[in-house]
């Protein structure tokens, strides 16, 4: 996964143009600005984050204002403004998980990473945050990671430090 600081101008690679261009294809001619929901998230799938500098780029692509852009990026949790780990531990902190432990796994995934919400691991790896209801409320307590988006459900902290692992070593071996 790339990583841009702020200030650095974003240049798209032909794999991710071919990418951008496959989703604008989908939508009538002229109306191109109705893909830039999918496109930011290739877009922070490719960064790890939607940086200002790859807003404009997303702006110039589909070629309307970067407010445009800006104002869906800002509006959406889904887009990360800020920098983040690789993988983003994303905690449903809603009424009906908390209920069933979610507190007790954001306390555990804090512990075991060592680092508060919305921070970055050193080795950049891991980020977690709490979110609002993730639509798998009888199965919680639930987290998901982006860029899939993949479900974890009926969380314990075993389970949590089993998929931790999980990503550390799929991580060691790409
Ligand atoms: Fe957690 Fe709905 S309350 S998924």
């Amino acid at each position: 996964m790339l990583k841009v600081e702020e200030t650095q101008p974003v240049e798209f690679s032909s794999a991710l143009i071919a990418k951008l261009d496959e989703v604008v294809k989908r939508y009538p001619e002229g109306r191109q600005k109705s893909a830039l929901l999918p496109i930011l998230h290739l877009v922070q799938a490719e960064y790890g984050w939607t940086s200002v500098p790859a807003m404009d780029k997303v702006a110039e692509y589909l070629n309307i204002q970067p407010i445009e852009v800006y104002e869906v990026a800002s509006f959406y949790t889904m887009y990360f403004l800020e920098p983040k780990g690789k993988y983003v531990l994303e905690v449903c902190r809603t009424g009906p998980c908390c209920l069933v432990g979610a507190e007790k796994i954001m306390q555990h995934i804090e512990n075991r990473l060592g680092v508060k919400e919305g921070e970055i691991t050193a080795d950049g790896m891991f980020s977690w945050r709490g979110v609002e209801c993730l639509a798998a409320c009888g199965f919680g307590p639930v987290l998901q990671i982006g860029p899939e988006y993949t479900f974890y459900e009926n969380l314990t902290e075993q389970s949590v430090d089993q998929l931790i692992d999980d990503l550390k070593n799929k991580d060691l071996r790409q």
